[in-house]
C-alpha cells in the first residue's frame, strides 16, 4: 500500500542556479506539503553514506563528490500516492529523457546535475527522510 510521504532533496547545481523558489511552488501548486525542509549541505563523507546504495555503481565517486560541493535542500513530502506522484513530477533521471514540464525537463542540465532527487520506494522515502530529519524534530 502506497503511504502518503515522500523525501526530496534540491540538489547543488539547482540550488547554486538560484532555482530553490521555483522547484518549491511547481511542488505546492502540484498538490505536496512541505512536512520538513533544510538548507544545508553534505560533506563527502555523508554524501557517501547517503548514496551506499549507489556503491558499485560506476558513477558512486562523481557522485559523491558532486553532491557534496555545494548547498541542498532536502526535504519531507505529504500528498496521497507521494512517492510515485513525485517521481512524475520531477521526471526521469536523465533530463534528455524527462518529459516536458516536468522539474528536470525545465531545470536539469545534465545526468550528474539533475536538478532534485525524489525517493523511489516508500521504505528509500522513510530511510532517507530520516537520514536528515530526526525524530526528534517536529514533522
Ligand atoms: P538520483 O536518482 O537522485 O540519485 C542517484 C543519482 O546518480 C541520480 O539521481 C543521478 O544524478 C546520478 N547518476 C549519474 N549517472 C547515472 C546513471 N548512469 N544512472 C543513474 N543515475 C546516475
Amino acid at each position: 500500500m502506497a503511504t502518503n510521504r515522500t523525501f526530496t532533496m534540491i540538489k547543488p547545481d539547482a540550488v547554486a542556479n538560484g532555482h530553490i523558489g521555483a522547484i518549491i511552488n511547481k511542488i505546492t501548486e502540484a498538490g505536496f506539503k512541505i512536512i520538513a525542509m533544510k538548507y544545508t549541505h553534505l560533506s563527502n563523507e555523508k554524501a557517501g553514506e547517503f548514496y551506499e546504495v549507489h556503491k558499485s555503481r560506476p558513477f558512486y565517486n562523481d557522485l559523491v563528490s558532486y553532491m557534496s560541493k555545494g548547498n541542498i535542500v532536502p526535504m519531507i513530502l505529504e500528498k496521497d500516492n507521494a512517492v510515485e506522484d513525485f517521481r512524475k513530477l520531477i521526471g526521469a533521471t536523465d533530463p534528455s529523457k524527462a518529459e516536458q514540464g516536468t522539474i528536470r525537463n525545465l531545470y536539469a542540465k545534465s545526468i550528474d546535475a539533475n536538478a532534485i532527487h525524489g525517493s523511489d520506494s516508500d521504505d528509500n522515502a522513510a530511510i532517507e527522510g530520516s537520514f536528515f530529519f530526526s525524530m526528534l524534530e517536529r514533522f
